[in-house]
């Protein structure tokens, strides 16, 4: 699939499909190294981090285990404010669990440091970050990001679980959006 198939609503391919799968395998390869021998949760946030977390779970040789939360962050469409509300918490007590958070993109941060202090809040053994993107904003905040998949430019991106209103999340590659399609 490439950006013809799709019509004239992306701009250019960010990150191809393989270029994600070949971080996704470098990125497991460390988690499973940082973590062998313990216990590991893998906390995937809905609805962006369905791709990362399905190609990064199947990707590990560690048996762990998988939740979800969705979360929503009151603001203008595509900026955050840091004000979250859960809309469906995680079904694992994290009372002395590793978890890892699995999220597509860091833009702010704010979501995942309101995120962070909410599961650290529940008593596990650790907390951790494993985003596949990383926008510049984000390296102003405290928040250390433990395992990032790549840094890009601070554009708008859609695709591999990324979307723009509500669209483009099925895309195997990351896209940047033409601009005429968030003009309109
Ligand atoms: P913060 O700013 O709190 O935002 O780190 C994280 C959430 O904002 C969304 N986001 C994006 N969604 N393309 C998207 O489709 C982007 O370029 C983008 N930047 C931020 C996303 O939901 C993320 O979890
Ligand atoms: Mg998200």
């Amino acid at each position: 699939m490439d950006l013809s198939d799709i019509g004239n609503d992306l701009e250019s391919v960010l990150l191809s499909e393989q270029q994600l799968n070949d971080r996704l395998a470098e990125m497991a390869a460390q988690i499973d190294e940082d973590y062998k021998g313990q216990d590991l949760l893998l906390v995937g946030v809905l609805k962006g981090a369905v791709m990362v977390m399905a190609d990064l779970a199947r990707r590990l040789h560690h048996p762990a285990e998988m939740d979800w939360m969705a979360v929503s962050s009151y603001g203008s469409g595509t900026k955050s404010s840091g004000v979250v509300r859960i809309l469906k918490d995680l079904d694992a007590d994290l009372t002395g669990r590793n978890v890892l958070i699995v999220e597509d993109i860091v833009d702010s941060g704010l979501t995942l440091s309101w995120l962070l202090s909410n599961l650290r809040s529940r008593g596990p053994k650790s907390v951790e970050i494993a985003a596949m993107l990383r926008k510049p904003e984000a390296v102003k905040v405290d928040l250390d990001v433990r395992y990032v998949g790549f840094d890009i430019p601070n554009q708008f991106v859609v695709g591999y679980g990324l979307d723009y209103a509500e669209k483009y999340r099925n895309l195997p590659f990351v896209g940047t959006l033409a601009p005429h399609v968030y003009e309109s």
